[in-house]
């Protein structure tokens, strides 16, 4: 391919409706920061990430590569029903997690949590089944849409203010996961 036609086509990490937040090395330093955490606070535990799909692949798969311990990780893929555009809370599980969490030490890892419904619910499901601890890392948290304020957020990568923001495995419409940065969204019904 020459770099004529290069240049025309790769446009999506400068497209002119993203307005950079994080910058991919600000995130690497705040996720390696959290993955030591991790490494010092669960020594001996008996550790599972479990990453509710799609969003939080990415910040999974950078967090796992920092936390020096013995680790499994596993998925859950919910659909939160929504009433238009506001969560309900109501949640299907429509891809459960392969292994049993009965006695270990389990963090569930979420891309964003907002209103906090969604996970709300999934803690609840994932309480009942048995592991020794229970903890949430997310990599960001929109404290201002909240309704379930009384979640407690273990591990938390960036607050952010309340606008609607892409990439590093966020999307809008399933688009901009890919970016190796967080950008706010300028324009949402363009995106
Ligand atoms: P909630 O906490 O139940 O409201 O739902 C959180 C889910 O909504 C996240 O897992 C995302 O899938 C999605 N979400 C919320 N805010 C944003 C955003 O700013 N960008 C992309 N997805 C978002
Ligand atoms: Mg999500």
């Amino acid at each position: 391919m020459s770099a004529e036609s290069l240049k025309t086509i790769s446009t999506e990490f400068t497209n002119s409706n993203l307005e950079l937040l994080y910058t991919a090395d600000e995130i690497r330093t705040r996720v390696a920061e959290l993955g030591a955490q991790i490494t010092r606070e669960y020594a001996n535990g008996d550790l599972v990430l479990v990453g509710v799909l799609k969003g939080s692949c990415v910040f999974l798969a950078d967090l796992m590569r920092e936390i020096d311990l013995p680790l499994h990780i596993d998925f859950m893929a919910v659909s939160s029903y929504k009433d238009g555009t506001v969560s309900t809370g109501d949640v299907e599980i429509l891809k459960d997690l392969t292994n049993p969490i009965r006695g270990k030490d389990v963090i569930v890892v979420e891309d964003i949590i907002d209103t906090g419904l969604t996970l709300f619910r999934l803690m609840e499901i994932l309480g009942s089944r048995g592991a020794n601890s229970l903890k949430i890392a997310t990599f960001l948290d929109k404290p201002d849409p909240r309704v379930k304020t009384e979640l407690a957020i273990d591990y938390c990568g960036f607050q952010i203010p309340n606008k609607f923001v892409v990439g590093y495995g966020l999307d809008a419409a399933g688009r901009y996961r890919n970016l190796p940065f967080i950008a706010v969204v300028k324009n949402p019904s363009e995106a």
